[in-house]
């Protein structure tokens, strides 16, 4: 494959997804990916799902940012549950990589002392389809679980095979969507949200990227924007009203 022809998918990928692709690492990566047979894309296909997972970083666990949870339970959810009417309060994690972000605003639904009179919905959207799937399958190793509360591990967890199985009660209210971030189609079929978390994806986006995705969130958010404390909160600080919180800042319409 010439380089001229590796340097034009680079930049395909970076346009489509907005994951910064400029390193050497990311030159060669991709060469080697094309020198082992992995599918070079027409320009009218979609991306491989394998050129995907080779170009997204996908770490993430249980109860990360656990200050970002404890807000959204103690302050927001009851501001949005307060103004009443029996439509849903809908939540978008986005990006949810293996679901363990959803998850986590689940389980602390479900250990809440006082009931929402609103029915609440959570969204989990990746663009790595491999992610979603593992989502869907709610299967997590040791690591990945090691900040949760070791009574809450027993009360929503079956443990088999060496891993830890979330159980259906946790996935009831949780919907996972694979897709793009950028894709204005996925945006129609997701609608508005009362919360979005977005965290940890941004940091792979440059300035102009990151601020078409807070565009985007802006059109479909009435309520609450909470960014991973790495991600670039220029623009957010544009776009919507900071709020301090206990640990950083979180964002609203
Ligand atoms: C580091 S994980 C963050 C997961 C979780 N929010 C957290 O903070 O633990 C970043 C995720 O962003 C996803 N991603 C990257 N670009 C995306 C895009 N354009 N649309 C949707 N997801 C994307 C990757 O597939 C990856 O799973």
């Amino acid at each position: 494959m010439s380089e001229t022809m590796i340097r034009m998918l680079l930049e395909r990928i970076q346009h489509e997804t907005g994951i910064i692709l400029s390193r050497q690492t990311d030159y060669d990566r991709i060469k080697r990916y094309l020198d082992n047979g992995g599918e070079m894309p027409l320009t009218s296909q979609p991306l491989p799902v394998s050129l995907i997972n080779l170009v997204t970083t996908n770490e993430t666990y249980f109860e990360r940012e656990a200050h970002h949870f404890n807000r959204l339970m103690d302050e927001i959810l009851p501001k949005l549950d307060s103004r009443g009417g029996t439509k849903p309060i809908r939540i978008l994690s986005a990006p949810c990589s293996s679901g363990e972000e959803s998850y986590t605003i689940a389980l602390r639904l479900l250990q809440a002392s006082k009931q929402f009179s609103r029915p609440i919905e959570i969204v989990g959207v990746d663009i790595s389809e491999e992610m979603i799937s593992k989502a869907r399958k709610g299967i997590y190793s040791g690591r990945s679980v090691h900040a949760i509360d070791k009574e809450v591990l027993n009360r929503f967890f079956v443990f088999e095979e060496g891993h830890y199985r979330v159980l259906p009660l946790v996935q009831e209210n949780v919907r996972f969507v694979s897709g793009n971030v950028f894709d204005a189609a996925l945006w129609k079929e997701l609608g508005s949200f009362d919360v979005i978390f977005s965290r940890n994806m941004m940091i792979y986006f440059d300035s102009v990227k990151n601020r078409e995705l807070l565009n985007r969130f802006r059109e479909h958010l009435n309520g609450y924007l909470i960014l991973g404390h790495a991600d670039d909160h220029r623009n957010a600080k544009d776009l919507f009203t900071p709020e301090r919180i206990e640990r950083g800042v979180i964002y609203h319409t």
